[in-house]
């Protein structure tokens, strides 16, 4: 699909269908949509006056031109009331939108800059918007479908903007086209099964989205990690067939120095069976995405170096299987971490926290300003939140500020939970330093808990994304399958603090 920022009269232009904005209580009609509404005779005004057309948000009016236009169609797409649009109602409309005509089978559609200069959204605002509504609204995982000859496709967009606006309303669309390809990116990565991707697989797309972007990648062997005493990531890799990989991404986005400023973690759990401790069956086809947080991270470090942002900035991420292989780690089992704390292992089924733990302690010994781990951890976080927001976790307020700042602000909520020393009990071992389960009760809690012991001193936020890193529902731009959350908020939030 190709997006286009022109300028003209969208009145003038010929396309499948063309989309006009209606806001709620905003009559008469006037501005494009006047100008449509007069060439097609007054059509939007009497739906309007008659109530059809009331201007909600999302809401989609189609109607046909019948030659009184060049353009076949034209969608009225409602806004709300102008005084509360915010660019996540708007990604969701122009989603929707998208979607709607793309099942009407229209190849080619015409927009205004819908929104721009509208409670404080800016044209660049406005173009980021609309490109991620389309590009992400729009994306469908067919990977393993035998292809159809009548298979719908939106080929073109054609944003048409004033003069004034058009370069603006470009650079926009050029920002959210990096950062939908990098949230796809993402979804690709979680949609596809675990016979078709695995740590050496996710190991190769790192490296190819180093060479593409200027990004030094390292991949570590298990040869490797057993030198470092990488013991909870090897302990979780044994019972699977498929050798671990722990990937680390550098880019460096300052000349000044080599700080790295922000590093991102995230769980690269290709396949989780639970281990030994077996899942039960119901499900446990959603554990293929287990890696939502590695490949965020991995995908949100591209867009920064694509977007040039002036930040070093690294990624981390420790992938395996967690499979109940011939010489899996058992219950009862103890490992010794990198920084040499001991884990019981009550459950091999908490096994995100044990690679976690690793790639936390390696990350911290390079003294980053600022770390970030992103991880499908618990099922427990999922009890508490639901699919509506990320669980946050921190051991520092003010970066913990910053990130629900860059997460609101995307669109990607994140909620933060409590850490309180209390919670720490439940994670007291009588056999070795900690155990790897701290029982039902505050459940995403404890399990932060024991990722904090393998941050050292780094201000640090955990983000548990096990209700958000994949949905069963289509909503605005959010479609079935993996959600791409939080790859825009990992980007935003490097840009907030390069700023
Ligand atoms: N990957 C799961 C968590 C998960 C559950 C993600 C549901 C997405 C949806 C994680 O490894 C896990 O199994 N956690 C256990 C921990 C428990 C055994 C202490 C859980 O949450 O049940
Ligand atoms: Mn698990
Ligand atoms: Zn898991």
């Amino acid at each position: 699909m190709e997006i286009q920022v022109i300028s003209g009269d969208i009145s003038n232009l010929s396309a499948g269908a063309i989309i006009v904005p209606c806001f709620e209580h905003n009559t008469p009609i006037n501005n494009e949509t006047g100008a449509v509404d007069r060439a097609l005779g007054g059509a939007i005004t009497q739906l309007v006056n008659e109530g059809e057309i009331k201007g909600k948000c999302s809401e989609i009016t189609l109607l046909h031109s019948l030659g009184k236009l060049p353009a076949a169609r034209v969608l009225v797409l409602g806004l709300g009331k102008a005084t509360e649009l915010t660019s996540n109602k708007l990604r969701n409309a122009f989603a929707d939108a998208c979607r709607y005509l793309r099942n009407k089978n229209v190849q080619d559609l015409a927009v205004i800059p819908l929104g721009s200069g509208v409670n404080g959204i800016s044209p660049e605002t406005c173009g980021q918007t609309l490109a991620e509504g389309a590009m992400l609204g729009l994306y469908t995982f067919r990977n393993h479908i035998t292809p159809k000859e009548d298979n719908k496709e939106i080929k073109r967009i054609s944003i048409v903007a004033g003069n004034a606006e058009r370069a603006m309303v470009g650079s926009g669309v050029n920002k959210g086209t990096i950062l939908s390809e990098s949230v796809n990116m993402t979804r690709e990565m979680v949609n596809e099964p675990s016979n078709y991707k695995n740590p050496t697989t996710m190991a190769q797309k790192a490296v190819e989205l180093g060479k593409q972007f200027g990004i030094a990648v390292e991949v570590f062997e298990k040869e490797q990690m057993e030198k470092m005493g990488m013991g909870a990531l090897l302990g979780v890799a044994q019972g699977s067939r498929q050798p671990p990989k722990f990937i680390v991404m550098h880019y460096k986005g300052r000349t000044d120095d080599k700080t790295i400023d922000l590093a991102m973690v995230g769980k690269g759990i290709t396949f989780d069976s639970g281990g030994i401790s077996l899942k039960p069956p119901e499900k446990m086809d959603e554990m293929k995405g287990d890696m939502a947080g590695g490949a965020s991270v991995m995908t949100a470090i591209a867009a920064i170096a694509r977007l040039s942002v002036k930040l070093n900035v690294s990624a981390f991420i420790p992938a395996t299987e967690n499979m109940p292989g011939g010489n899996a780690f058992r219950p009862g089992d103890i490992l010794t971490a990198m920084n040499g704390k001991t884990i019981e292992i009550l459950t091999t089924d908490a096994e995100g926290r044990l690679i976690l733990a690793d790639a936390l302690t390696y990350a911290s010994r390079m003294e980053p300003k600022a770390m970030v781990d992103v991880a499908t951890l618990t099922g427990a976080c999922v009890v508490a939140l639901g699919d509506v927001c990320t669980g946050g976790f921190s051991t520092n307020q003010a970066l913990m500020d910053k990130v629900t700042a860059s997460a609101a602000e995307t669109g990607e909520p994140v909620w933060q939970m409590p850490m309180f020393d209390e919670y720490h009990d439940q994670i007291k071992s009588n056999v070795a330093d900690m155990k790897n389960s701290g029982g039902r009760n505050g459940g995403a809690i404890t399990a932060a808990k024991m990722l904090a012991e393998f941050t050292g001193s780094i201000p640090w936020v955990h983000l548990d994304i096990a209700g958000v890193s994949l949905t069963d529902k289509e909503r605005g731009y959010i479609v079935k399958g993996g959600t791409g959350n939080p790859v825009r908020t990992l980007v935003n939030l490097a840009m907030k603090l390069s700023a």
